[in-house]
């Protein structure tokens, strides 16, 4: 559970501490009050990266030049510290638990956040690198030693494409650097599948909840293997990893950059047979996305001890009546949810505070409330 939330210069907040309740809460307040930005601080501390589309640097305040944002978890009976600050001079991200610098997802495994929001759209029509991205997440939520691994990666990669930049060097220059973007690389993929297949596996149960509009399927796409046939075994995507690489390292060295790997791969989604992002209606497409992020929070409640913390963005004027009521029995058992509205509450539902002089908090027993 978030007890304690600090943003400093993050979006539209100069400072804000806020102590936060177990539960339903509620944020409600008009367009362009800072509902949706206050939801993407704390998703940005559990999962190092906004939301919604932006780049880090359209995170802070206009005006100032870095951000931080903190906040305290109780976790199993333990409390953790978290804090992720961003210097925009030097694009430089620090991340602290318990005042000790951590790796970049570091936070991940102490605060498991899911969010549901518009954006969630973008995981069918957005660009391959919003999918890797959330499917990275469920991957280090459910396995934390993945966060290292991303990192190493992507420290390896850019040295690698450095060399392949400088034009000349020896080829053993290169092939060491190969050689550990391989051992990287696949353990990243042979993850990345593993949890992809339960993830879609559980998609799949969900999306016939929601929908009878045929059945749901999705494909891990690698262009090291273009017939969808990687397979999760270390040792195969270790194999074909370096197969790729050798076969494009003409190509890679003629366009000074590394066109294969877990870097570059997708996820594709399919009702019956026919490529969502392609053919599904828009409707479609949410009830798609919808049953991924239902699918994660199933996935984390069945391999953390505690459960995540849930965050709804506004998702309420995107659905009709029955997949409301049915997204809210689903997310009704989890111990923590903060959702936004633009909707005027109720009378008699009790406000318990003013969190800034346009967002009222509401809290609330259970999601029926909604
Ligand atoms: N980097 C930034 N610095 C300062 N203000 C910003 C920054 N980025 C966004 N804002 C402002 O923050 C305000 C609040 O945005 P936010 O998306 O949180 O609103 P909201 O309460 O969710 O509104 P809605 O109900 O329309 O979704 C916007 O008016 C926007 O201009
Ligand atoms: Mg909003």
């Amino acid at each position: 559970m978030l007890e304690n939330l600090h943003l400093r210069f993050f979006r539209n907040y100069e400072s804000l501490d806020w102590q936060l309740g177990n539960g339903f809460t509620v944020l409600s307040g008009p367009n362009g009050a800072g509902k949706s930005n206050l939801l993407e601080g704390i998703f940005y501390l559990g999962a190092g990266y906004p939301y919604r589309q932006a780049q880090d640097e359209a995170l802070v305040h206009w005006g100032a030049d870095f951000f931080v944002i903190r906040g305290s978890v109780l976790q199993n009976g333990l409390k953790y510290d978290l804090e992720i600050a961003y210097q925009l001079g030097t694009k430089r991200k620090i991340t602290k638990i318990n005042g000790k610098r951590d790796l970049p997802g570091a936070c991940t495994a102490c605060l498991p956040v899911v969010i549901f929001s518009p954006a969630d759209l973008l995981l069918i029509q957005g660009a391959p690198s919003l999918r890797r991205r959330f499917l990275d997440l469920v991957v280090t939520q459910s396995r934390p030693q993945h966060a290292a691994d991303l990192h190493d990666y992507s420290n390896i990669l850019t040295q690698r494409n450095n060399l392949l930049r400088q034009g000349v060097f020896q080829r053993a220059e290169i092939l060491s650097w190969d050689e550990q973007l391989v051992a990287v690389g696949a353990r990243i993929i042979s993850r990345r599948l593993s949890v992809f297949k339960t993830l879609m596996d559980l998609s799949r149960v969900v999306f016939a909840s929601l929908s009878r509009n045929g059945e749901l399927d999705g494909a891990y796409i690698s262009q090291m293997i273009p017939q969808y046939s990687l397979e999760e075994d270390e040792d195969f995507c270790r194999q074909a990893f370096k197969d790729a690489l050798e076969r494009r390292r003409s190509l890679d060295e003629r366009l000074h950059i590394t066109t294969t790997g877990p870097h570059r791969d997708d996820l594709r989604f399919f009702l019956q047979g026919h490529e969502a992002q392609l053919y599904c209606s828009q409707g479609e497409q949410r009830l798609i996305a919808l049953s991924l992020k239902i699918a994660q929070n199933r996935l984390l409640s069945s391999v953390q001890s505690s459960d995540a913390l849930l965050l709804l963005d506004d998702v309420f004027s995107e659905l009709d009546t029955v997949h409301r009521e049915k997204v809210l029995k689903e997310l009704s058992r989890s111990r923590q949810v903060i959702a936004t509205t633009t909707s005027f509450l109720e009378e008699g539902d009790s406000a318990t505070g003013q969190l800034t002089p346009e967002i009222t908090l509401y809290q609330a027993k259970g999601a029926e409330w909604l």
